[in-house]
């Protein structure tokens, strides 16, 4: 297979108290072979921060959401520079609950790339179509327009990008692995237009519904890089099984 980094990403969107997150980090491993990084709500960050320290296993710490200015009158956001400074390394960009619940669109998710790239975070960005666009056979001219729009202006390689179809997203109903590896073989020749031979540097993750039960399909595909995992992300044991796949 390639030489791209590994990731195998949490995303626990708007779960979990400060209680749980401790219980969490004493139950989870870590693993030499792929990159563990756990994304909490806003508020956990910190203590997150703490109890990965302490635990001193080698997992890293991504906000789920960034502004895209480095400070001023933006009441209830919050900064690259911010998360930086409370011990992220990662931040998710344009998670289609974002786009559908704040009315998040791909100029502002190209802003907030931008501005975490300047704020020496790496971006996950996220793209994936809806039922209707897959059903209506549009999913690639939605990609190519979602990760051309999000990587505008872009100088650099430091970023991820996430296919999360949106209908496999909380469902139950992952994508097929072999759907998935051939819409991120598609993703990837997409990215080679914009970047060029960098595209084949960048990890390419999936999500939606992947758990400990598919995730070795998924790893088995060479375009897929690692999964984004909701749902089973929450639970330390289950979570655990999918690192150890990778
Ligand atoms: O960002 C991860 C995500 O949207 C997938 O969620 O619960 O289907 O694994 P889930």
């Amino acid at each position: 297979q390639s030489d791209r980094q590994t990731y195998v990403i949490a995303n626990w969107k708007m779960n979990k108290n400060l209680n749980e997150t401790a219980e969490f980090f004493q139950k989870i491993n870590s693993s030499q072979d792929v990159s563990v990084v756990i994304c909490p709500p806003a508020q956990l960050l910190y203590p997150a921060h703490l109890m990965i320290k302490q635990s001193g296993k080698p997992i890293g710490l991504g906000g789920q959401n960034v502004h895209w200015a480095d400070k001023g009158a933006y009441t209830g956001e919050s900064s690259g520079s911010m998360l930086r400074d409370i011990g992220c390394e990662y931040v998710i960009i344009g998670h289609s609950e974002r786009r559908q619940y704040s009315y998040e669109d791909d100029e502002l998710v190209n802003k907030k790339v931008l501005h975490a790239i300047k704020s020496e975070l790496t971006p996950i960005i996220c793209i994936g179509e809806t039922l209707g666009q897959k059903n209506a056979l549009q999913t690639e001219q939605v990609l190519e327009k979602q990760l051309c729009g999000a990587l505008k202006d872009i100088d650099s390689s430091n970023f991820i990008l996430a296919y999360e179809p949106v209908w496999a997203i909380g469902t139950g109903q992952s994508a097929t692995a072999e759907l998935a590896g051939q819409t991120h073989a598609y993703i990837r020749s997409i990215l080679k237009k914009i970047i060029g031979e960098k595209a084949e540097g960048i990890s390419i993750l999936y999500g939606g519904s992947a758990n400990e039960s598919n995730a070795a399909d998924f790893s088995a595909m060479p375009d897929i890089d690692g999964v984004l995992v909701g749902g089973a992300s929450l639970n330390a044991q289950s979570f655990d099984g999918i690192i150890n796949v990778f």
